[in-house]
């Protein structure tokens, strides 16, 4: 992964294979931002003049490549845009400094050393920067279709390393900043990895065993319930959803604990490593990227690692719900009636509804334990996608303070968000006529029907919360700002944040 260096050298004179400098849109045509004074100097000046020849305008997103003047170290200036000059005294919010920084990283993907002057006023600043330029250095390394690694068919890789300029490497806040975003970062590409990751080459059991490998390295304990555990412990919504596959269904328990922590977190993910839609078959059109349909999984397995890296103050228990949806003689058929974990018994009208399935057995089991609170990530229904958009996932909750929480948190984080209802009228549209409850309701407001599914999984009394992020999961068009094509680790900064504000006692 691409490093991270803080230092205190002049945009003139650091060696690097290029220099970022921001550009805004100014009254007039682009205006050089802070920090880009000495590379303006070199320019005599006139770099804003000279951008704006080349078409440079300061638009968010917009990278205009030229080369050095003389005076300058690096042989090339990147521009990248910041939008409009934020209003006097409000200094660039993080989320512009992390998409810039990203949209940077990207455009110098294959070089060694990148330079970042973008303009950082304090450690907030220079966490963004940091963090938007490695998520947007991000590159999936593709291997040759069989697993292996091939060299030749390796993309040139991500830019080797970030250099954050006037990063203050001996302020103890400036360095919490760097070792925060690195360690994040380092997570969030472990979520894009493994979403990314085929499903030929990634099932329950090799993704199992891929955290509890990872888990391992960062001091984490680890349970997995196989297909033999997982139905002698009566999880029938799991055992259902796997039973389809040549690749059986696990169960993973991952935990981190602080010794002086006073809450408990428990967050469950959706894990389908591939969604055919089983014997109700998914259409061609809708199939081809559902390997991504473990993006919930990889979330919080990200989360805590994240957390323990960074020895945050909190218990965290993470329940991984890992199934392969496909049809089969051995699959579930539409009209069945499972017999969940905890009893309750569910009659499948949809078999392409699994997702709620698998996560219904992982939150009654998770409420066992009496955690704090559950947050339970998962690409659940394309209705939330119909609702909400492809950058925006959905919160639901059973506590109004606790969606709100949810809420905050993601905007701190930087991952777009928006509260949505569980309309009580709904519940009835899943009544059956031979089971406790169908998976499946009213087509209209499908996300929220999905909600009111699993909410009925949840122990009274318990505080829950369910992110449906099946449209930011994976970005099926062009890359932006620090967000790659394919799998992009929604949710992960999300629960880090969570995690933190729990830890800080910020939350109940
Ligand atoms: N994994 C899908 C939801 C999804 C859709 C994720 C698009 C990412 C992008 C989920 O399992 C599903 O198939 N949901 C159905 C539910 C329906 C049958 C009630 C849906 O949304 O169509
Ligand atoms: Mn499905
Ligand atoms: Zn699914």
């Amino acid at each position: 992964m691409t490093v991270l260096t803080l230092s205190t050298s002049s945009a003139a004179t650091l060696r690097a294979d290029a220099v970022v400098v921001g550009v805004t849109k100014g009254a007039k045509g682009p205006v050089v931002a802070v920090g880009a004074e000495a590379v303006d100097k070199a320019f005599g000046g006139k770099l804003a003049a000279t951008l704006e020849t080349l078409g440079a305008t300061g638009a968010e997103d917009e990278v205009t490549k030229l080369p050095a003047a003389s005076g300058l170290k690096a042989p090339v200036v990147l521009a990248v845009g910041l939008g409009e000059v934020p209003a006097k005294g409000d200094g660039y919010d993080a989320e512009t400094l992390r998409r810039a920084a990203g949209a940077a990283a990207r455009a110098l993907a294959g070089s060694k050393k990148g330079a970042f002057a973008l303009p950082v006023e304090d450690a907030a600043g220079a966490a963004a920067v940091a963090e938007g330029a490695l998520l947007g250095a991000y590159t999936y390394d593709k291997g040759n279709g069989n697993g292996a690694k091939d060299d030749k068919k390796k993309n040139n890789g991500p830019l080797a390393e970030v250099v954050l300029l006037g990063g203050k490497p001996r302020d103890k806040a400036y360095k919490a900043a760097a070792e925060r975003a690195t360690a994040l970062v380092a997570e969030v590409n472990r979520a894009r990895d493994l979403i990314n990751t085929p499903a030929n080459l990634l099932n329950p059991a090799s993704f199992a065993a891929a955290a509890v490998k990872a888990a391992k390295e960062h001091g984490l304990k680890t349970e997995v319930l196989d297909e033999t555990a997982l139905k002698k412990g009566g999880y029938g919504g799991i055992v259902g959803v796997g039973q389809g596959s040549e690749a059986p269904p696990r169960l993973v328990r991952i935990t981190y604990t602080h010794p002086k922590a006073e809450k408990t977190l428990a967050l469950i993910g959706k894990g389908i490593t591939y969604d055919s839609g089983g014997i109700s078959l998914k259409p061609a059109g809708h199939n081809e990227t559902m390997k991504c349909d473990m993006s919930g999984a990889a979330a919080v397995f990200a989360a805590i690692v994240t957390a323990a890296k960074l020895g945050l103050r909190v218990n965290l228990t993470g329940w991984l719900a890992l199934a392969e949806n496909m049809p089969s003689g051995s699959a579930i058929r539409p009209g069945d009636v499972l017999s969940m974990y905890g009893g309750k018994t569910v009659e499948v009208l949809n078999t392409d509804a699994e997702g709620r399935l698998v996560l219904a057995d992982a939150i009654t089991r998770a409420c066992e334990e009496k955690p704090d609170a559950i947050v339970d990530v998962a690409t659940l229904t394309g209705a939330m996608v119909l609702a909400l958009g492809t950058r925006t996932f959905g919160i639901m909750s059973n506590d109004e303070a606790f969606r709100t929480a949810l809420h905050e948190t993601a905007e701190e984080a930087g991952e777009p968000s928006w509260p949505m209802p569980l309309p009580t009228h709904l519940r009835k549209s899943m009544d059956s006529p031979v089971a406790d409850l169908a998976n499946m309701g009213e087509r209209m407001g499908g996300g929220l029907v999905a909600g009111l599914f699993l909410k009925e999984f949840v122990e009274d009394g318990t505080t829950w919360g369910h992110l449906d992020i099946a449209g930011p999961a994976f970005n099926d068009c062009g890359p932006f700002g620090y967000t790659p094509k394919g799998g992009t680790g929604s949710a992960v900064r999300t629960l880090v944040r969570l995690a933190e504000r729990t830890a800080a006692g910020d939350l109940g």
